[in-house]
């Protein structure tokens, strides 16, 4: 068992401390915003995680994990602190590494004893030397603080049994005594352990979500050949995913990828490539390639409709990704914007990020039905693969729309049955068979 501190209890902290306290360890989360704070320490929590919420208040009640907004008290009660504060991007899309700093500080400050501060933060390599650095002026005589680098791979919407049942656990240390630490913390977990030094820590984190980031771009790209040739983009991932060199998964075509992680990360690993002298070219065109996605599906709804002034199209998701409330980097955002700014009526529904998106664009008719969405709609745009999308009445859905145009940005159904029901349906990179095998 490890006393740890989580400094943030954004996304990745709250994740992270609760799934730290339920395989044992005594976790205090801390955040500077008070009124989240009493939220949590009432059992509740105040982002949309499957699974997460029952798991606060089981180990809350355990007295495995409370809540504080004193950075000071909680470094000095434990052994390990967590920077899982906020990265966010800049202007020139590097790293906003402010709050890093901060915290790096306080911690420097209140720590009084052995503490082995650990960035959970998704942060540019080398950023662990200038935490040292920082370190090494500001902490105590009577204190040693230790930098170590521990990435996060959890995805938003399954980010519980993402943390319970890892893929691989990375620990960036510069010390056997970090490492024997870090162990303990994880030895509940099993999972294979890769220790590095911490440069190549933080570089493994960057590397794997541009890769992912890749993956999405290159069968994006792919979507748009099939679609010139009349090809068939899930059977060409199929295909392709069989090899177990390449894998299925990340080959969904859509409308580019979105979400707090993937833009920002592609654009921070090209920018801190840029600083240490390398041109990531290769990078540059997946971000190139994302945004054309967004675009591409536009264009398409704009060719069905010719012009989306006094239009009414319908959206159908707005969170970046199923099973979440997230709407950082949406792409319905660009779609909506786009559509008022172009004189259009829009309608929406999503299952639970209405009320984020209603503080962005007041004057969206946020309907509570998917089918009061498509209601007279001259349109409907799917953004979001939520499962309920798929189990659509689609007869009921033709009936009462204006027009029968679906443009289906995550491919949920199949073009030659949605031609047969009579739709003008477009997805990406498919196309209604020619003859059936
Ligand atoms: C991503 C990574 O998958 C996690 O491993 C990582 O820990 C996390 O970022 C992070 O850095 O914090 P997340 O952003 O929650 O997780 O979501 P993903 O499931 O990876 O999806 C990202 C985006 O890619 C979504 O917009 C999704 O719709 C899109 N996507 C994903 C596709 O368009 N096609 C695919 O085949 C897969």
């Amino acid at each position: 068992m490890k006393r740890v501190c989580m400094v943030g209890t954004g996304y990745v902290g709250l994740v992270t401390g609760t799934c730290l306290a339920e395989v044992g360890n005594k976790v205090i989360c801390v955040d500077k915003d008070e009124s989240k704070i009493s939220t949590l320490k009432a059992g509740k929590i105040p982002i949309y995680e499957p699974g997460l919420e029952p798991l606060v208040r089981k180990n809350s009640k355990a007295g495995r994990l409370s809540f504080s907004t004193s950075v000071a008290d909680a470094v000095r009660a434990s052994e390990i602190v967590f920077i899982a504060v906020n990265t966010p991007p800049q202007k020139d899309g590097g790293a906003d590494l402010s709050f890093v700093e901060a915290c790096t500080r306080e911690v420097a400050r209140a720590a009084n004893k052995y503490t082995l501060l650990v960035e959970k933060s998704t942060v540019p390599v080398k950023t662990g030397e200038r935490i040292r650095k920082t370190l090494e002026v500001l902490s105590q005589s009577k204190s040693f603080v230790e930098v170590a680098s521990n990435p996060e791979f959890l995805r938003e919407g399954t980010a519980v049994n993402d943390f319970l049942n890892p893929d691989r656990i990375i620990i960036g240390v510069q010390s056997k005594k970090a490492e024997a630490m870090m162990r303990d913390l994880y030895k509940k977990i099993k999972a294979p352990i890769i220790v590095t030094d911490i440069n190549s820590a933080e570089l493994i984190k960057h590397a794997s979500n541009s890769f992912l980031a890749m993956k999405i771009s290159y069968i994006n790209a792919i979507a748009q050949i099939c679609e010139k040739v009349g090809a068939d983009v899930e059977k060409v991932a199929e295909g392709m995913g069989y090899d177990k060199r390449i894998g299925r998964s990340f080959l969904n075509a859509g409308i580019g990828y979105g979400g707090s992680c993937f833009p920002k990360d592609v654009s921070a690993f090209i920018k801190i490539s840029e600083e240490v002298g390398y041109d990531f070219k290769i990078l540059k065109g997946a971000a190139a390639v994302n945004e054309d996605q967004k675009s591409h599906v536009l264009k398409t709804l704009k060719e069905a409709l010719w012009t989306f002034k006094d239009k009414t199209i319908g959206i159908l998701g707005l969170s970046f990704k199923p099973e979440t409330d997230d709407l950082r980097n949406a792409p319905a955002i660009d779609f909506i914007q786009t559509l008022l700014d172009e004189q259009a009526q829009v309608k929406a529904y999503d299952p639970v990020a209405m009320e984020k998106m209603k503080q962005l664009f007041p004057t969206v008719e946020y309907c509570d039905s998917p089918y009061k969405a498509a209601q007279k709609a001259d349109a409907l745009l799917i953004a979001t693969e939520w499962k309920e999308f798929s189990q659509l009445d689609l007869k009921r859905i033709k009936k009462i729309m204006n027009t029968n145009i679906i443009i289906d940005g995550r491919n949920i159904f199949d073009p030659t049955a949605m031609k047969k029901m009579g739709f003008t349906y477009h997805c990406i990179g498919r196309s209604p068979k020619a003859f059936e095998n």
